[in-house]
């Protein structure tokens, strides 16, 4: 995720630019670039480092021009430094743009650039499509003929913004499932990821649907499809949120804000890894001695990662929390061993320490990683992106769900490898897999039933949260959200472990959440439930399987769903569980009472 915003028309444009950037900085903050000019003469400028740290030192502010463009960086490919900051220009620099998204092939694209004689200077994706627009417009004089080819030869998200110098009238915007909007002003337009860029000027908003990218003067806009270059009518809306709604995208809190995001972010994993799990899971396939490390709610994604290995690759991974193993598994490493550490942040104090632990020992290690270019990075020998972009609320949940994500496609390509699982089946779930986000949109729908539901809850003072199998994660997550974002006391265990003294807790009245999918143990859940249910317990069932309504107090229906898939899309309505009840009982869900979103120290 990074954020974009274009300008053209009377004012400054480098002051349009930098305060719409301050706006979009919660979409990344890692580097910013600008670009302005008048006429021909473009001057670009940009660095690693926050907005206003680069307009300090180098001089956003005082750049000419009443157009430009203008980037804040949450880097994908290439790590945040001033080389790999946007803006990226073509050869001859007079193609200048800036990119939110992802090209997945950008790999194959430069190789033929390159072969064609292009000198690339980052190790940026984005770079690639200046390139590609230049070699385009090779023997034509028609901008956006070329545009328009080399948009087609793309595969993966963008969302762009460019300049061309010898067109100073014009700016270009594109859409291609990354968000673009266009604000229309008086004698001015502008083009954003996101409204609060420039609401400030203008309300109103044209915004672009996939596939479609716009041509921009100051006093007017056209809309044209990328595969046809027709024309496209487009609404125009008017905007009623204030600043601070359009900030939270008219979401009362970030941590509601990213859970509506998950359907986007789950996407971007998957076309962030498509192309390169394969590589990663051959270089990981003949380590029989496989140790998760992880803290919190990552160390819950380790252990759904750990069925999701043991169901498919036939490996039985170890998982340990990062402050255990860094103290007793010393003379238990050696490099016969792979520690896979999954981070979102990428600076969690006992999980670098892990990994540094390992290394030291020899071990292969693999980071599942957030945030680009962090420590764990650093550290890993090789490392998987979970492109969920910047996670603003405390409480992990966008960036759970795409480690879950990224952990599913590493499964499947190891069962491919090792030939550990039938290729029918393999290919079933990877299609199923690309469905998921739109079974997240589904889930997402009960959020009002949520709300409802928390409203009956919000005085309970104990929770317990069972699964079996691959749920025995969700349940445990499920009870964490709840925890620290609501204060309640919550526990999640195993189903199976309910009888061996949890159960002696129950009383009448006690909420037990109870998440069943479709699988292997439905039936052994159904049991346990009924078992809870006799103790008066008040049974809140998930499930896809409407017969749980007989044994539940309310059943929140789930999509159907493969059940290695069903912690990604079953998590979800635990999350938004979680977050009313913080709402209801007055808690603030993005800033939760004595906890950090990074917790650098031991
Ligand atoms: C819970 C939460 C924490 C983190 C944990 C590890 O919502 O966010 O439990 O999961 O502190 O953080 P990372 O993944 O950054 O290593």
């Amino acid at each position: 995720m990074c954020g974009i915003i274009g300008y053209i028309g009377d004012r400054k444009a480098c002051d349009v630019i930098v305060k719409g950037l301050k706006r979009l900085e919660y979409r990344g903050y890692d580097s910013a670039g600008v670009v302005t000019g008048n006429g021909e003469t473009l001057d670009v400028r940009k660095g690693a480092g926050r907005i206003d740290e680069l307009t300090e030192k180098l001089g956003f502010l005082e750049m000419e021009g009443n157009r430009g463009i203008g980037h804040t960086r949450w880097a994908t490919h290439g790590v945040p430094n001033d080389i790999n900051a946007h803006p990226q220009k073509d050869c001859t620099g007079r193609i200048v743009l800036v990119h939110n998204g992802i090209i997945e092939n950008f790999a194959e694209l430069k190789e033929e650039l390159l072969k064609k004689g292009h000198v690339f200077r980052s190790d940026t994706d984005t770079e690639v499509i200046a390139h590609l627009i230049e070699e385009e417009l090779k023997g034509s004089e028609d901008f956006e003929e070329a545009l328009r080819k080399a948009l087609n030869k793309l595969r993966g998200s963008f969302a762009l913004a460019i300049v061309y110098a010898d067109e100073p009238d014009k700016l270009y915007v594109v859409r291609n499932e990354s968000p673009l909007v266009l604000g229309v002003g008086d004698g001015e337009m502008f083009a954003a990821s996101d409204v609060p860029a420039f609401l400030e000027y203008t309300n109103k908003a044209v915004f672009l649907d996939d596939g479609e990218y716009a041509i921009l003067t100051k006093n007017s806009y056209v809309v044209k499809r990328i595969d046809t270059g027709e024309v496209v009518e487009k609404p125009v809306h008017e905007i009623s949120w204030t600043l601070e709604m359009a900030e939270k995208a008219g979401y009362p809190h970030f941590m509601l804000k990213e859970i509506y995001e998950q359907p986007r972010a789950l996407k971007d994993a998957i076309h962030g890894n498509r192309e390169i799990i394969k590589g990663v899971a051959e270089e990981i396939a003949n380590y029989d001695r496989i140790i998760f490390v992880a803290m919190g709610t990552s160390y819950h994604a380790a252990l759904v990662g750990k069925y999701l290995f043991q169901r498919l690759a036939k490996k039985v991974p170890i998982v340990e929390e990062a402050s255990e193993f860094r103290y007793e598994f010393e003379d238990l490493i050696d490099d016969k061993t792979l520690v896979i550490a999954i981070t979102q942040s990428g600076e969690t104090a006992d999980t670098l320490a892990a990994m540094k632990l390992a290394k030291r020992k020899g071990a292969k290690v693999l980071g599942i990683v957030n945030v680009v270019g962090s420590m764990a990075t650093r550290i890993a020998d090789l490392t998987l992106y979970t492109h969920a972009g910047p996670e603003i609320g405390v409480a992990a949940t966008k960036t759970y769900t795409t480690q879950l994500t990224v952990l599913t496609m590493l499964a499947i390509e190891l069962a491919k490898v090792l030939g550990t699982a039938s290729e029918d089946y393999l290919k079933k779930l990877e299609n199923e897999l690309m469905k998921v986000p739109e079974l997240v949109e589904l889930a997402l729908k009960h959020d009002n039933a949520i709300r409802e539901l928390a409203d009956v809850l919000k005085d309970k003072r104990d929770f317990f949260y069972i699964g079996r199998g691959i749920s025995v994660p969700t349940a445990l997550e499920g009870a964490l959200k709840l925890k620290e974002i609501s204060y309640i006391h919550a526990e999640g265990l195993s189903a199976g472990e309910l009888k061996h003294g949890p159960l002696a807790l129950l009383e009448d009245g006690v909420p037990v959440v109870a998440i069943n999918p479709s699988g292997k143990v439905f039936d052994k859940m159904v049991s346990n439930i009924e078992e809870a249910k006799a103790r008066g317990a008040m049974i809140i069932s998930l499930s896809d399987r409407e017969e749980l309504s007989r044994v539940s107090d309310v059943l929140i229906k789930m999509p159907r769903v493969d059940e290695l898939l069903s912690p990604i899309v079953y998590v979800v309505p635990l999350q938004l569980l979680a977050y009313h009840l913080a709402v209801l009982r007055g808690n603030d869900p993005d800033k939760p009472r004595n906890l950090a979103k990074s917790v650098t120290v031991e």
